[in-house]
């Protein structure tokens, strides 16, 4: 293996995350505003065919976790053949996905053919009006079907995201680990970060220590799982529930210290840090014929020079980054 996923604090990063598309068939309020964004127009994208190269050299270079994020990943019309040649790549253990859930369900079953062996699915509530404001699109029980169908699918791990926002769905936490009682899924209660266009406030977040406030007055027999040092979450079983839940503490506590995550964006932008403007276009040289010493040397360098942690909630807030939506998570 190379040195070019070693970062200047050590940190080697084995998971790759690849935004397929800045297109979403939902209008998430903590994601994108409500006129939209910006695209980059088509051209600009990266095609199939440099997505299954740069993910190469990732994967040859020690990446062995890809995840597939957008906007929404299953808009991709070529979804398919992509997730048959990333799960082809030597070396790679997991091809991970990150989706909204809403025409998932109907595509599950080809998705796990091609190779796509576990899934994260958003879900912000359990009440179907609240959704529809919250995405400010309709779809609630088709998330609910796609969740059961990828359990009925036997992927081991399904987990549910839920961004909390107070006054929004902050009253639902016991609800949904209610529902890990009986379904065997992992929900993972997530604090609201700040991203351009999501018009983030201090007061909307929900710290971690006030969600597990909640969650112990009225669940016992709460246990913390031992996470993976370079995992977004903690985790916690309950006894005699089939699932578990967790917290991801991305504002209260971060956990810079052993990130392993890269972000390579639908346009081709290599972003080391989910907060922070640091990104090199990887687009521009392949077009221009750069062979892949080249390539490992411009990633190598812009791996180099990431950062050890974000800045802080409220430094992050004010400085110029991207919307949710072109990144991805
Ligand atoms: P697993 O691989 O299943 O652990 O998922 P994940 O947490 O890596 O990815 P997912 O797309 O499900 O993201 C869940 C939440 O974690 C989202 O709110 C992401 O924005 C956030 N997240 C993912 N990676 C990072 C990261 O590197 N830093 C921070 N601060 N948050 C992250
Ligand atoms: N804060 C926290 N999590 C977010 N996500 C999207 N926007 C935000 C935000 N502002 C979550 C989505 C998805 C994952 C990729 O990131 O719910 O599950
Ligand atoms: Fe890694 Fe940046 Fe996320 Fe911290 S904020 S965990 S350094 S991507």
């Amino acid at each position: 293996l190379s040195d070019m996923l070693v970062d200047s604090f050590g940190r080697f990063h084995n998971y790759l995350r690849i935004s397929l598309t800045e297109r979403c068939n939902l209008r998430c309020q903590y994601c994108m505003p409500a006129e939209g964004v910006e695209l980059t127009p088509n051209t600009e994208l990266l095609s199939h065919d440099e997505i299954i190269r740069v993910a190469g050299l990732f994967v040859t270079s020690g990446v062995d976790k890809i995840r597939l994020t957008g906007g929404e990943p299953t808009v991709r019309k070529d979804i398919e053949d992509i997730c048959l040649h990333l799960s082809g790549l030597k070396g790679l253990k997991t091809l991970a996905m990150t989706t909204n859930g809403l025409v998932l369900s109907k595509k599950l079953p080809k998705l796990k053919e091609c190779g796509v062996n576990a899934l994260n699915i958003s879900l912000d509530t359990l009440v179907p009006a609240k959704f529809e404001f919250m995405t400010r699109r309709k779809g609630h029980s088709k998330v609910m079907e796609s969740i059961d169908a990828a359990i009925e699918l036997g992927y081991k791990s399904v987990k549910i995201n839920c961004v909390v926002m107070r006054g929004m769905n902050d009253d639902e936490i016991c609800d949904f680990v209610e529902m890990t009682r009986y379904k065997p899924v992992n929900v993972r209660f997530i604090e609201f970060m700040p991203f351009d266009g999501n018009v983030w406030n201090v007061k909307k977040l929900v710290p971690y220590a006030e969600m597990m406030d909640k969650v112990r007055q009225r669940f016992k027999g709460l246990e913390r799982l031992q996470d993976h040092p370079s995992e977004t979450a903690k985790n916690f079983k309950i006894d005699g529930h089939a699932g578990t839940i967790s917290f991801i503490t991305s504002m209260t506590e971060h956990f810079c210290a052993g990130c392993n995550r890269l972000r390579l964006l639908a346009d081709g932008n290599l972003k080391v840090c989910l907060f922070g403007p640091s990104e090199v276009s990887l687009r521009e040289p392949i077009r221009a014929g750069v062979d892949d010493a080249g390539l490992r040397e411009i990633i190598s360098t812009a791996v180099k020079r990431k950062k050890d942690k974000h800045a802080g909630m409220f430094d992050i807030a004010k400085t110029a980054n991207r919307p949710m939506i072109h990144i991805g998570g």
